[in-house]
């Protein structure tokens, strides 16, 4: 029986990958720290013969070396989070993001050497492409990031560190881990606590508030739904080819934040109005936005036939049922 440990297993991304390595057939390690995750994503396998689950730090050695040498595959998500939190903490956003993944991969790299047979999975983000100007990113593009003084930059140049050092690790090490760039994952249990539009956006519509856009609302981005991201994971990790490269992960179909705020009045709840913000009054005066984040998905699709199943209104009707039936998560 295959091993898999999933840091961050009871965040959002983290909770549906466990769901689908025990249906695998795995015995499964889970190790958070309920940060920003919730014991409560993780209800329906709780208690599962094959679930393992430590509430801790992976920026313990200990717990780290513990967990690490069970496993024939580690899927490493745990991180800090969403760009209010980053705006608002960013000393543990760089430590969170840095030094867990370091411990992860010298231990990983040492199994390596002692002839064991390992792979792992390193979630990073499309916030590493920074401001690139580029209508759609690919995964050689320049990372373009701003000044040092705006702590928002500090969560992508973070997990860009994480991307160099998985790629050090494959090319000094041989250690096969795939490195998987997240766009704006959506789904049920995602909470919108930390930041994240969508679920803010129907929490909003079911309570009857008003939908808050930041800006001008004309940001664009790309949604995609976490069931097929966590397929697109779980093929990346089980294909050689993929090993010691990087990924775009999620949908390449844009939209505008306020056309978002708009198809989301109109599927939960017409009556809620629309009101916009300054990203000075939801941030900082220092804050800045990207206007567009759209991902080139040649490579994905050519490396596991990559074809999201999720249209936008089918992940917006999946938020609001979940929101209706269990209430805002986390
Ligand atoms: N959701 C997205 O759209 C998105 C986009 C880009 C990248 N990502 C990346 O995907 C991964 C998962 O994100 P998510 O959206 O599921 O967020 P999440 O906050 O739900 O999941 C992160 C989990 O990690 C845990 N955690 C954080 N630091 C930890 C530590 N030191 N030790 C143990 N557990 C710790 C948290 O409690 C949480 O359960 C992260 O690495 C994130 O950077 C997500």
């Amino acid at each position: 029986m295959k091993t898999s440990l999933v840091t961050g297993g009871s965040g959002f991304i983290g909770s549906h990958l466990v769901e689908s390595l025990l249906e695998r057939g795995d015995r499964v390690l889970v190790v958070d720290d309920l940060s920003t995750g919730n014991f409560a994503n993780l209800d329906a396998v709780r208690n599962h013969p094959r679930l393992e689950w430590t509430q801790g730090t992976i920026e313990e050695q200990a717990v780290v070396h513990r967990l690490v040498d069970q496993a024939d595959e580690v899927y490493h998500l745990a991180a800090a989070v969403g760009v209010a939190l980053i705006a608002k903490q960013p000393i543990q956003t760089i430590e969170r993001n840095v030094y867990p993944t370091q411990l992860i991969l010298n231990r990983l790299g040492e199994r390596v050497k002692a002839g064991s047979e390992v792979r792992c999975f390193i979630a990073s983000t499309s916030e590493v492409y920074g401001k690139n100007p580029k209508p759609t990113w690919c995964e050689e593009d320049d990372l373009v990031f701003g000044a040092t003084t705006k702590t928002r930059w500090s969560y992508g140049v973070s997990k860009a560190i994480d991307e160099f050092l998985a790629l050090a690790f494959h090319q000094e090490h041989q250690l096969n881990v795939v490195v998987g760039r997240f766009f704006n994952v959506v789904g049920p249990r995602q909470t919108g606590a930390y930041g994240m539009v969508l679920p803010r956006f129907v929490e909003a519509a079911l309570a009857g508030r008003a939908m808050t856009v930041h800006d001008d609302g004309h940001q664009v981005r790309c949604f995609a739904h976490v069931q097929d991201v966590k397929n697109a994971v779980m093929q990346l990790v089980a294909n050689d080819h993929c090993m010691g490269r990087v990924f775009n992960i999620g949908s390449d179909q844009p939209i505008s934040i306020l056309d978002l705020a708009k198809r989301v009045q109109s599927r939960v709840n017409p009556d809620c109005s629309i009101e916009f913000q300054s990203y000075s009054d939801a941030y900082d005066a220092s804050f800045e936005d990207i206007r567009r984040r759209v991902p080139d998905l040649s490579r994905i699709r050519e490396a596991i036939d990559y074809d999201p199943s999720y249209n936008l209104d089918d992940i917006i009707d999946a938020v609001a049922d979940s929101l209706r039936s269990t209430g805002p998560a986390g």
